[in-house]
């Protein structure tokens, strides 16, 4: 007798309360293009695709939060042409959440220094967020994003609103991921094992976790390998 053989569904991985927030450094999109011998560019489509499948995956298995690095505030060195690709592959995906933003159940917010974005954009970016804020999966995108310039725009804030002594609250409260809670695991794709100006003051206790996959490549498997890691440590917050 033959059974076929059937290729078995693969199980969803479990998350409790200790796993609320992953944030991604999605590098790698450059050299997985030129490996095929493709302009860079070609990764970074191939790159959004994989982003939006990683999104559903990370809402299905129950995560309430979850940070993307689409693009930072040194990514601007790059030549215009990948530059250019980048800022119309991100306008299209805009477009895409302004059409079918009610269909998910996902809360967009974008994250980032804004202001050198067009009004008409600016404002799509901000009515997709209040739209979308009765949504429980929190996605935030960030985009001209820098750790750096992040904490220097919130003590700017400060400083607008006379305060003369800042506490670690006054900072939560105007950072760009404000009412997010900390990421709890920041995985990077890609190989390099450096953050590159990211998520600066909120990863004070956060879990790194380091894959030579390059994003385009990223798969849910490898998100349950990054969760599964994380579930291994013990975060002490400097206690014993
Ligand atoms: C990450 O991939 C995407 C952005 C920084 C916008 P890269 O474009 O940095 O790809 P690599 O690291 O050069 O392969
Ligand atoms: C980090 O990747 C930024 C994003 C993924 C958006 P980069 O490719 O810019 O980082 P470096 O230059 O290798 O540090
Ligand atoms: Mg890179």
């Amino acid at each position: 007798m033959f059974f076929k053989k059937q290729k078995k569904a693969k199980e969803k991985i479990q998350i409790d309360d200790r796993l609320k927030h992953i944030a991604f450094i999605m590098d790698g999109n450059g050299r997985w293009a030129q490996m095929r011998g493709m302009p860079r560019e070609f990764g970074h489509s191939n790159g959004a695709a994989t982003f939006k499948k990683i999104g559903r995956y990370c809402e299905s298995i129950g995560l309430k939060y979850m940070t993307v690095y689409a693009f930072s505030t040194e990514n601007w060195k790059r030549p215009q042409k990948e530059v250019d690709t980048i800022m119309k592959i991100f306008d299209e995906y805009i477009d895409q959440c302004f059409r079918e933003m009610q269909e998910d159940n996902v809360h967009i917010r974008f994250i980032g220094n804004l202001t050198v974005f067009s009004e008409a954009l600016r404002e799509k970016m901000a009515r997709i967020d209040r739209e979308t804020s009765n949504k429980s999966f929190v996605l935030n995108i960030a985009i001209n994003y820098g750790g750096r310039e992040e904490i220097l725009h919130a003590c700017n804030e400060l400083i607008r609103e006379g305060k003369s002594k800042i506490t670690e609250a006054d900072i939560n409260r105007c950072i760009y991921t404000t009412g997010c809670p900390d990421p709890d695991l920041v995985v990077r794709t890609g190989g390099d094992l450096r953050i590159s100006n990211f998520l600066l003051w909120q990863s004070a206790y956060t879990e790194y976790y380091f894959t030579d996959v390059l994003w385009p490549d990223y798969s849910s498997r490898d998100v349950d390998e990054a969760i599964a890691s994380f579930y291994s440590r013990k975060r002490r917050y400097g206690g014993v």
